[in-house]
């Protein structure tokens, strides 16, 4: 259970009764223990009030008397951030933009989306997809994480290696500054160089610059074909040697994913696909495109594990299967949280080039540690998920989760790599900020965030203190 929140003003709690519908808001403690957490484990604390604005204005009145009151705000969506981003911090307001949730246009002649932040990513790969349009950027919680809190974290996903990430895909922003004040930045147009790139400081500023409500989104043609194909390894050193060569030939698969075999058995488990479980690890690799380019790739792709010592190549037989294939990867997370009552999963990235040496790392300290660690990523993209299965309660095992977790993030800096590529830094990863960044970068944080937020009531505590 949460810890009880400090207790609210009355009077920011009267104000904002009599600016919203009874419906919007929730104050009983039992209605408000949803929005204590989010989808990072052993973080938690209870908000003093949650609301639900419908609009934008909504949203500046919220940001206009908890400045007044000098509450903090904390907005979120689904709340399936995995660095701690949308836990609320003491006595703040929680401000849930779920209900904000429509696609406002699909403009087919700009390729444009334009929707509001509550929308669930899935829906608006599945508007894009029914215009024959798409929209690329798939992180693993698509099924039910919002696009808002995507943009607000700049999350990636299995597509990341050929198509980049949400900011790759954000042309502009409706966002509510700490005064109330609401900005337009970024627009339908391809080209646009006038004044400061405003819109990418909100991309991943995680609530604490402004709230997004609104978001234009760039979408591309709908890919002509697919192609899903599984490739089994004895050992992982020849699963990133195939990666590497894959690359060297100059080819760049859409989707390049990697599963260990405790992570391979649990997702087969869970989502029983037909995964072949007694290989040591799987590459999971799809190529999109013109039809002709997809079956040259495919081939060419299929050459090179088999040149790699792939234990089996196998092609998914239809674009269903490969989906099917897709979605039980994406289930990785999930799958891996029915094992032990506590699933910390990290997003350390580094050079594609270091990938073995940091795996092979990973499993030594885990081993040294005597901590459970699988392993799954965005092979492509350098980007790993430790996953470690633990338990909260027993604060021995969680110290030597700690330690591991420690010597993994300063291995992964000391091959130039970063302690986040797609979960943000949240509350998760903010002690070890400094140490990547260095203390002229902090100090330019600090004036960013002093300059938009004066009186340090969004989202405070997230990123650095
Ligand atoms: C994934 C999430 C955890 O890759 O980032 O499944
Ligand atoms: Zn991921």
């Amino acid at each position: 259970m949460p810890a009880p929140a400090p207790s609210l003003p009355a009077a920011f709690v009267r104000d904002l009764q009599a600016a919203f519908a009874a419906g919007s808001i929730l104050t009983a403690r039992e209605d408000v223990i949803p929005y204590g957490f989010d989808g990072t484990a052993a973080l938690k604390q209870l908000p003093g009030v949650v609301v639900f604005p419908k609009d934008a204005a909504g949203v500046s009145t919220v940001l206009k008397l908890a400045r007044t009151h000098r509450v903090p705000v904390v907005s979120r969506g689904s709340g399936t951030g995995l660095s701690g981003g949308s836990v609320p911090v003491p006595g703040c307001v929680v401000l849930c933009l779920a209900d904000m949730n429509r696609i406002l246009e699909l403009d087919a002649k700009n390729l444009t989306l334009a929707a509001e932040p509550g929308v669930i990513t899935q829906r608006i790969y599945d508007a894009a997809d029914a215009a024959g349009l798409f929209y690329p950027p798939d992180p693993g919680s698509m099924k039910i994480s919002t696009i808002g809190g995507n943009v607000a974290e700049n999350a990636g996903g299995l597509r990341g290696l050929k198509y980049g990430v949400t900011r790759n895909y954000v042309m502009g922003l409706e966002v509510v500054l700490a005064d109330g004040s609401i900005v337009t930045l970024g627009n339908k147009c391809v080209k646009d160089v006038a004044g400061y790139n405003l819109r990418d400081l909100f991309i991943g500023s995680e609530g604490t610059l402004g709230v997004i409500t609104r978001v234009l989104l760039r979408l591309l043609p709908k890919p002509g074909a697919r192609q899903t194909l599984l490739a089994t390894y004895a050992s992982m050193d020849a699963a990133a040697e195939t990666v590497s060569a894959i690359i060297a030939e100059k080819i760049i698969p859409c989707t390049l994913e990697f599963l260990d075999q405790r992570t391979l058995r649990c997702v087969e488990a869970f989502a029983k696909v037909g995964l072949p479980t007694e290989a040591e690890a799987l590459l999971l690799i799809e190529t999109d495109g013109h039809p002709a380019a997809v079956a040259d790739e495919a081939s060419r792709i299929e050459r090179i594990c088999t040149q790699h010592q792939a234990l089996a190549v196998r092609r998914a037989a239809s674009a269903e299967e490969g989906v099917r294939l897709a979605t039980a990867r994406r289930s990785a997370f999930s799958a891996l949280a029915r094992l032990r009552p506590t699933t910390i999963l990290e997003d350390a990235t580094v050079p594609r080039s270091e990938l073995a040496r940091m795996i092979r790392f990973i499993n030594e300290t885990a081993q040294k540690h005597r901590v459970e660690v699988a392993t799954f990523g965005h092979f492509g993209d350098g980007n790993l998920h430790p996953t470690f299965l633990t338990d909260e309660r027993n604060p021995e095992e969680m110290h030597r989760v700690e330690a591991a977790m420690k010597e993994i993030f300063d291995y992964a800096l000391s091959l130039g790599g970063t302690l986040t590529g797609e979960h943000g830094v949240g509350l998760a990863k903010k002690a070890y900020l400094p140490q990547q960044l260095g203390d002229a970068t902090m100090s330019l944080l600090r004036t960013i965030k002093r300059s938009l937020d004066p009186d340090g009531l969004l989202n405070p505590g997230k990123i650095f203190d």
